[in-house]
Order: C-alpha cells, then structure tokens, then sequence
C-alpha cells in the first residue's frame, strides 16, 4: 500500500480518531496534534508502515523514531524503566519528555523503528487528541516531527500539509501546538543523560533527580560518535562486505532481488526477493541481526539500489560496516 495520493485533512473529533486509528492498523500514515509539535503516526509494530514513514519524511538515513503509547502501564510494556527513569515519569508524564530506555525484548516494536537498537524512545503525550488515538489504536504509535526531512517541526495542520501533501494519507487538524517546540530527551541507560533540550526544562528534571544530567546530546545527523557518546547506530559483530557480487567461504549473505548462487553462504536471507525498496527496509534490522546472531564472521552484502529509501539504506549499512575501535 502507498499513500493516498490525497491527504485527506479531518477537523479533531471522535470521527476523526476512529478514521485515523483505522488508517494505522491499515499501515498507513496520519499526522496528529501533540502537545509540542504534529506528529506523523505509523503502527510502531508494523515494519513496512514504518519503512513509507521514513519514504514520506524523505529522511536519507533511518533514525529511531518516539514511540507514543497513552499511559505508564503501557510503556512498562515497551522498556524497563530504573529508579531514575520511574521519578521522571512520574513528575512529568503525560507531559512533553522523551524517555530512553533498555527495551524489552517483547516490546513488539518494528527494529526499523528502533533503527536496530536494543534502546528505545518513550513518550506519554498530553494533548487530549494524541491520547484519545493512542487510546483507540490500543497499540503504540511511533511519530517523528511531521515534517519533510530537513524543515523545521510543524505546529499546525498548516504547516504538516505544506511539507507533506499527497504523501501521507491524513491529518487530524487540532490547532496549534501549545508548547511549540519538540519534546525534552533523557536516557536512563546508566546515568542519567540529557540528549536534547525541549518542552521540560532541564532545570525542572535535574530537580527531580536530585543530581545533574551528564551531557551527551544527540549527534545531529547520528554521524560517528565521539567517545564515551551513545551508540546511536546498529553495528554487528560480524564484518560487513557491502555491494558484494560473490560469496566467500563461511561468509552468510544479505542479498536484495534474484539471489546469485548461494551455495557458499553459510546463512542468506533475503531484504527483498522482488527488489522492493519498502519491504528491504523494513527488513533490514532484523535480517542483519539474524545473520549477525548465526555466529557467521562476514556478512556479504549484495549491492542495494541508492534510490528512493535505498539511500537511508546503505546510509545504515555503511555505518553498519564502519571500523569501529
Ligand atoms: O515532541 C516530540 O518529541 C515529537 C512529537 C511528535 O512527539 N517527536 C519528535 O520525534 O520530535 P523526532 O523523530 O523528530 O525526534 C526524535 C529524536 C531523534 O533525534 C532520534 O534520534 C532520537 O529522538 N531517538 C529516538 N530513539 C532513540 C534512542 N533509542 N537513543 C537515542 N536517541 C533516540
Ligand atoms: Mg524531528
């Protein structure tokens, strides 16, 4: 399925939550008034729904996304909170702070999503309209900015519409956006770490801990890390040979389209037999993993298209493959 080449734009109502719950468990994508800014929701549990939101955002590489779910109770089932993280949720949820926690290993989300890491990014928004969808999809919702990669977050109907129109299927019009700015961002992966600056005051949070964040904000494009920062990419243990055209002996292989002669590979799995750009993305975390758990100590890795969402997927590749010390 592929967006409708209309966006429909529905005025916030209960018809229009139910439209929208409907649109998402279709895989399909509809923006959604937060108390920060417009989110763009896509079943966080669907990985080919996640793959058209990075399409429809024109993201060239897959960073991980928020994911939203109406309560407490519900993030309990995404991560495991520590004692750090239980004081933040209690202080500011529903509220516009971002959580990164360890997930749990059946939190159900898409790795896509997670962009492949054992972390992930929770948030129990404020705005009524955000909870009643939440509430209605029954199931976590992820939602970056609803905004064309590389514009500045939306915090109206308006704004959504002009970046993204006829790429996504609606937008449920709430108003403007009472806080304006994304969602503060705290890891609780260890010490405390502050990773953006958002709708919570840093100030208010370190007053909750009781001791003051350590200072790891996010590389703006996840570009390699400095020491001692986040790891904010997927990397395997098994060496990556990309735009490989042969496989060598004990090598598994990730392959895209026809399949060469595998006969060498120890494991393959395929991104995409029918060389779908959509469904190779939604693939790629978890058939990396899988090679990666296999024991193999290369993974080859047949060349992928640089178009359309191939470019966020050799973007992740290339990172993937990176030396690292
Ligand atoms: O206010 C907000 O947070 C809005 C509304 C829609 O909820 N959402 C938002 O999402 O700003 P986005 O995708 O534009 O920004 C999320 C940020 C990204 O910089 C991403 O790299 C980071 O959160 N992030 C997500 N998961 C992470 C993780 N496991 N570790 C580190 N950073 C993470
Ligand atoms: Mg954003």
């Amino acid at each position: 399925m592929t967006a409708e080449p209309t966006t429909r734009v529905l005025k916030a109502d209960a018809e229009a939550i139910g439209a929208a719950a409907r649109c998402l468990a279709a895989g399909g994508l509809a923006a959604f008034p937060t108390e920060t800014v417009y989110g763009l929701g896509a079943d966080a549990g669907n990985g080919e729904a996640v793959a058209r939101l990075y399409a429809a955002k024109g993201r060239p590489a897959f960073n991980p996304l928020i994911a939203h779910v109406p309560d407490l109770a519900a993030a309990r089932r995404l991560a495991h909170f520590d004692a750090a993280a239980e004081r933040l949720a209690a202080a500011f949820w529903p509220g516009p702070l971002t959580l990164v926690l360890p997930k749990r290993d059946d939190c159900g989300l898409a790795d896509l999503a997670l962009a492949g890491l054992d972390s992930v990014a929770v948030r129990v928004p404020a705005h009524p309209v955000a909870r009643e969808l939440l509430l209605a999809f029954a199931k976590p919702i992820v939602a970056p900015s609803a905004n064309r990669s590389g514009h500045v977050s939306p915090t109206s109907a308006a704004h959504v519409l002009s970046d993204l129109r006829g790429r996504i299927d609606l937008v449920i019009d709430g108003g403007p956006c009472a806080v304006g700015v994304e969602s503060s961002i705290v890891a609780c992966l260890g010490e405390p770490a502050w990773l953006r600056p958002g709708g919570v005051a840093r100030e208010a949070i370190e007053r909750v801990l009781g001791q003051p964040l350590s200072e790891q904000r996010l590389p703006e494009d996840a570009a390699p890390l400095a020491p001692g920062m986040l790891a904010s990419h997927y990397a395997p243990k098994a060496k990556l040979r990309l735009d490989a055209e042969n496989v060598r002996a004990g090598e598994a292989l990730l392959a895209f389209g026809p399949a060469p002669g595998a006969g060498q590979a120890s494991l393959t799995l395929n991104l995409s037999p029918r060389g779908d750009l959509v469904e190779a993305a939604a693939n790629l975390f978890s058939h990396l993993r899988a090679l990666d758990a296999s024991g193999a100590p290369a993974i080859a890795v047949m060349k992928v298209p640089r178009e359309g969402l191939g470019e966020a997927i050799n973007d992740r590749l290339a990172r993937a493959a990176a030396p690292r010390g």
